[in-house]
Order: structure tokens, then C-alpha cells, then sequence
């Protein structure tokens, strides 16, 4: 059933509120400045080459805005992040993972009947076709399951045809519904493969994160039963993974979906853009960084000179936008105690953490540059806190994120105005000459 007009349209255009002068040798022109509903100004250089022959330059995009989009907004000055207007701190405090990427996609949040429905879809398209599993018997134990994620995001789609052509929003629902739920079934056998143990079914009975726990750690002949702690932990983690706004992945998502590229392919990009230690893979560098400093007795105070030396770089630290603490952080830092507390669990590696994050904030290195903790500094201590092993703490991040990713993909497919995306650049090669023959190269 469509759901209301609300959900159907795309990003709000920002309103006109002046202009900016562009002098070019003897030439001026007037550049429209635009202002979001949270009065982010931005200049409209979309007719600069056609009116002035000249392009804007801007590596890595610190200065560009690709789009508009109504999902996310970030002060990162005031370390604000909200999804769709609500502030993260309460939907960690009182949402759930499922109802959140609701709220992502459909902008509003769902009614009991909508909520109902959609987790009766995640778990109608729970299960993997039996054909795809054994694609898991095909990768070595020794496989990243970022790469496995990737590649089976992908192959899911073979199994779904009707994806590819998304023509309405009810099949847009359906898929997005398989994408989430197939996921974190994928994530789970993954795992099961690489430690040669069998894969586990999914639970009907279960709600999304008791069912990916139970995948995790069920064996055939012992049903795990999910600790109530640890699944308010989970929901918590992917609450707080849920969408971020233009980052790489993301950007990465709407980059591929705008070639009319389907929604499995283009979060299955998403999947590999966030792999890179700059971004999702921080989880597992920072986990990495403990432990060296642990295991090789270094002092809190040589590793920050390393790192002011440039020979390293603080893991977990520092955001292109956040230049004051990253709020996930915050909570990410408080849940960890409350984990360990009511899991009764000691973790060397978060007193280590808090060490080191109060090391380095005494630093004027870091508060000159406005680094401070992000989303991976603390995360990794409560996905091992729940047992989760290191080479699946950035599948845990692309579980989280995945909502963010299909919103941004529907909000872009939902704007009939979108074009491919398709950046220029400034040349800086070889100047016309001529092929060389072989007998004349030297
Ligand atoms: C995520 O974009 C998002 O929203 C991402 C994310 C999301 O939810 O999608 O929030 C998730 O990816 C979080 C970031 C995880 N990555 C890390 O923790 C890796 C460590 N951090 C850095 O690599 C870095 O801070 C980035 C990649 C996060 C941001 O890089 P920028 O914006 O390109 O910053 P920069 O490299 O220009 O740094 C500015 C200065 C430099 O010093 P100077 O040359 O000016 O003297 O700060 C220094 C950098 O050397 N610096 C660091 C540092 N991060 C920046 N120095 C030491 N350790 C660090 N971690």
C-alpha cells in the first residue's frame, strides 16, 4: 500500500536569499547564494562554465555540496546530528533500529500499523535463496567479510529481478526490505563461513537485532539466547550508524545510483567505499592501535608524540565536519562503561581508550586541529563486548548504515530533476603530440 504523498517526495530546493559577484578579468556575474532550512549558506555555481567557460576546483569536496537532501543535518561546530530533524541523543535513548530507518527513508516516523508491516516484510525476506549459500562455500575462511558483504549484496540481486527496474514505491519498499534484512543474514554466514561453522537459519520469532545475534552465535545443536543487554547495545551501535550525511560511503551511493545503477549495486559500492581505514574501517585501526600500545608497553605520552611526529595518526580521531566531539562518541563512550558494567566485563582497551582520549585532548596538537574522538573511537569496545570479533566491526558499521544508504539512494531516485553525476577536472598532462614508432623511442 503507497504510503502517504509525505513520503514521496524528494529534498525540499533551499531558498534564494541574494547573490554573490564574480569578477573574471573585466567580466562580473552575479552567482545566486542559496539557504538551507537550518541556514547553511551555499553559492550556485551551476551555470559557472557555461556563463564564465571557467570550473570550480575542489579535491575531496571539503567545499561542495553535491546535493540537497532532507535525511541528515550536521553542525559540526556545535556537534549536532540530527535525522530528519530529531536529535541523535534521543533517538539512541528511545527508538529502535527499525523504527530509525523508517524514519531515514520515509522522512516521518511510522505509524504502529507501517512499523508493523515493515518489520513483517524484514522478516518475510529474511532468508537467503538457498542457491546463494553456497556462494559462502566459494570464498576461503581467510576472506574479508567486507568483501563478502559486498560481493553478496550484489548477488542477492540476481535472486530479485523486480530491483532492478524499480518502477513504484511498493516495489522500492519491498526491495529496501530485502536489503536490510538479507544484510544482516549475509553479515551473519559470513562469519559462520569463516570459522567453518554451519550457517544459521533466522529466527521469525526474533526481532532484528535478537535475530542477527542469534545467527551469530546459535549452533544447530545450541539455540544462543540473546542477552537483553547486549541486544540494547547492538540496537544502540546501528541507531548511532544510521546515517551521516554526504559522507564517502554515502556519497558513494548516490555517486553509482546516479547512473540509474540499481539499489543492491549501489550500496554494495557503498560497502566498499566505507571498508578504508579513513572511514568504517577506523572501528577495527583503533581496536589495532589499543592493542599495539598495550602489547608493546607504550605510554600514552610517546604514542601521541608519534602521532604529532606524523609517524602515525590517532586512530578514531578527527572528522571532516565534527570539529568539536563527535555526539556519537559521547554516547558511544557512556554506553561502554554501562556494557561492561551490566555484562560484567573488564576491558583493558577502554581504560586504555579514555587514557589516551584524555592524553591527547591535554594536547594543544589536537584541540589547534579540533580533533577529538569520532564515531570509532569507543565503538569497537562494545562490539567486543558483545562478542563481536574484529574483522566484522566495519560489517557491523555497514549493517548500521545501511538505512542511510537506501534513503539516500530513494531520495535521489525520487528527484526526476537528478542527473548523472559526473564531476570535471582541471588537466595538467601532456600537450598534444604525436605517437612515437617504436624503432624512434630510445
Ligand atoms: C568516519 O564523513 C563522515 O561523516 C564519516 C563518518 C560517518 O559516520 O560516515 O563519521 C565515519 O569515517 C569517521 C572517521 C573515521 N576515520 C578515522 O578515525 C581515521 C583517523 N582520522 C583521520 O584520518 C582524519 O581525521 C579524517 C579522515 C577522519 C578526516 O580527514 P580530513 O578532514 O581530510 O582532515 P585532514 O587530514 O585534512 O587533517 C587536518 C589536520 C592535519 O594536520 P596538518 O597537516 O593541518 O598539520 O589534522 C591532522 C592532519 O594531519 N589530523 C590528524 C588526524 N586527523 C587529522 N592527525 C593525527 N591523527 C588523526 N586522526
Amino acid at each position: 500500500m503507497p504510503h502517504s504523498t509525505a513520503h514521496n517526495q524528494p529534498a525540499p530546493a533551499p531558498s534564494s536569499v541574494g547573490a554573490a559577484t564574480l569578477k573574471i578579468d573585466d567580466r562580473t556575474m552575479e552567482l545566486p547564494i542559496v539557504e538551507g532550512t537550518e541556514s547553511e549558506r551555499a553559492i550556485d555555481i551551476s551555470k559557472l562554465r557555461q556563463e564564465t567557460g571557467h570550473i570550480t576546483v575542489d579535491p575531496a569536496y571539503g567545499n561542495t555540496g553535491s546535493c540537497n537532501s532532507a535525511i541528515t543535518f550536521i553542525d559540526g561546530e556545535k556537534g549536532i546530528l540530527r535525522y530528519r530533524g530529531v536529535p541523535i541523543e534521543q533517538l539512541a535513548e528511545r527508538s529502535t533500529f527499525i523504527e530509525t530507518a523508517w524514519l531515514l527513508i520515509y522522512g516521518q516516523f511510522p505509524t504502529r500499523k507501517q512499523l508493523s508491516s515493515f518489520s513483517g516484510l524484514l522478516t518475510t525476506h529474511q532468508m537467503l535463496h538457498e542457491g546463494l549459500r553456497n556462494h559462502f562455500d566459494g570464498f576461503p575462511n581467510t576472506a574479508h567479510p567486507m568483501a563478502i558483504l559486498s560481493s553478496m549484496i550484489n548477488a542477492v540481486s540476481c535472486y530479485h529481478q523486480d530491483v532492478m527496474d524499480m518502477e513504484d514505491d511498493e516495489t522500492f519498499e519491498s526491495a529496501a526490505a530485502r536489503l536490510l534484512s538479507k544484510t544482516r543474514t549475509i553479515a551473519a554466514a559470513a562469519y559462520k563461513a569463516s570459522i567453518g561453522r554451519p550457517i544459521i537459519y533466522p529466527r521469525p520469532d526474533l526481532n532484528y537485532c535478537q535475530n542477527f545475534l542469534h545467527m551469530m552465535f546459535s549452533l544447530p545443536y545450541s539455540e544462543h539466547e540473546p542477552n537483553p543487554d547486549v541486544v540494547d547495545a547492538l540496537q544502540l551501535f546501528l541507531i548511532l550508524h544510521a546515517d551521516h550525511e554526504q559522507n564517502c560511503s554515502t556519497s558513494t551511493v548516490r555517486m553509482v545510483g546516479s547512473s540509474g545503477a540499481n539499489l543492491f549495486a549501489s550500496c554494495s559500492a557503498g560497502v566498499c567505499a566505507l571498508w578504508g581505514p579513513l572511514h568504517g574501517g577506523a572501528n577495527v585501526a583503533v581496536i589495532q592501535m589499543l592493542h599495539e600500545i598495550h602489547d608493546q608497553k607504550i605510554t600514552m605520552k610517546e604514542y601521541v608524540q608519534r602521532v604529532k611526529k606524523r609517524e602515525v595518526k590517532l586512530m578514531g580521531f578527527g572528522h571532516r565536519v565534527y570539529k568539536n566531539y563527535d555526539p556519537r562518541a559521547k554516547i558511544l563512550k557512556g554506553a561502554a562503561d554501562k556494557v561492561l558494567a551490566t555484562l560484567k566485563v573488564h576491558d583493558p582497551m577502554l581504560d586504555l581508550a579514555r587514557e589516551l582520549e584524555e592524553t591527547a585532548l591535554e594536547d594543544s596538537y589536537f584541540k589547534d586541529r579540533n580533533l577529538y574522538p569520532n564515531v570509532d573511537f569507543y565503538s569497537g569496545i562494545i562490539l567486543r563486548a558483545m562478542g563481536i570479533p574484529v574483522n566484522m566491526f566495519t560489517v557491523m558499521f555497514a549493517i548500521g548504515r545501511m538505512p542511510g544508504w537506501i534513503a539516500h539512494w530513494r531520495e535521489q531516485w525520487l528527484d526526476t530533476a537528478s542527473r548523472i553525476a559526473r564531476p570535471r577536472q582541471v588537466y595538467t598532462g601532456q600537450t598534444l603530440r604525436d605517437y612515437v614508432p617504436m624503432d624512434q623511442r630510445g
